[in-house]
């Protein structure tokens, strides 16, 4: 990786900003003053600002708990973001695996490695997703056959890929999905005619939501969590 990229990723620093100290001389590649932003480095080296050492980010990943009227994007003009609520350097540069509605809790995957943020989010890899639905009418005795066949939302060309669901009570179920179409769960319950009234998501793949989380509380995943999405 070329010096200069290198500082602009292990630290706040601007890729002209780290030029510049370059420039003047403050930038060590393993204690030989560096000379140019095009130097190549790795983290076999030891990169040092001003003496102090710097180090490659890692990519990070957390989970949510998401409460109802904030965001899934890391900025919006009028509500706070999922990504306002995370306290970590450089958060900006947090993506959200599979976002939620506003009003929408539960499970949120926080990262910024894009690869596995694709596979948690493309139709392709068949990545689970387990919701907890509460209907505004009694659960249908004909959604589970519906479910299964793939439900034709308005406007979609396609069919929804075959869901399943397990009834929890008369107004409750547990659905299970592995796409992510805007507003896919109303979408799917509003065409089976019914209602949405609230919508909590429980698990992606073999990731389920911390019970110790508070709305609004996050945390790293563990390594088995990560690992656990393929
Ligand atoms: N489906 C929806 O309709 N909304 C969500 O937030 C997630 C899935």
């Amino acid at each position: 990786m070329r010096l200069d990229k290198y500082i602009s990723n292990a630290t706040d620093l601007s890729r002209t900003e780290a030029k510049r100290l370059i420039k003047a001389g403050d930038v060590s590649i393993d204690a030989k003053m560096a000379t140019s932003g095009s130097q190549k480095v790795s983290s076999d080296h030891s990169v040092t600002i001003d003496g102090s050492p710097i180090t490659l980010l890692v990519d990070r990943y957390f989970m949510m708990n998401k409460p109802a009227g904030v965001v899934s994007a890391t900025k919006d003009h009028s509500n706070p973001t999922a990504i306002d609520l995370i306290y970590e350097h450089r958060n900006q540069q947090l993506q959200i695996a599979g976002r939620l509605d506003i009003d929408t809790t539960g499970l949120l995957l926080i990262t910024d490695d894009g690869q596995w943020n694709h596979i948690v989010t493309s139709p392709r890899t068949d990545c689970k997703k387990i919701y907890l639905v509460e209907l505004e009418n009694p659960v249908g005795d004909d959604y589970q056959k519906k479910l299964e066949e793939g439900i034709a939302l308005e406007g979609e060309k396609r069919r929804c890929l075959p869901a399943t669901m397990e009834v929890i009570d008369d107004h409750h179920i547990r659905l299970c999905i592995s796409e992510g179409k805007y507003h896919q769960v109303k979408r799917m319950i509003t065409s089976l005619g019914n209602e949405v009234l609230s919508l909590h998501r429980m698990q992606i793949g073999g990731i389920e939501l911390d019970p110790e989380l508070e709305p609004g509380d996050y945390r790293p995943l563990t390594a088995d969590e990560i690992a656990s999405i393929q």
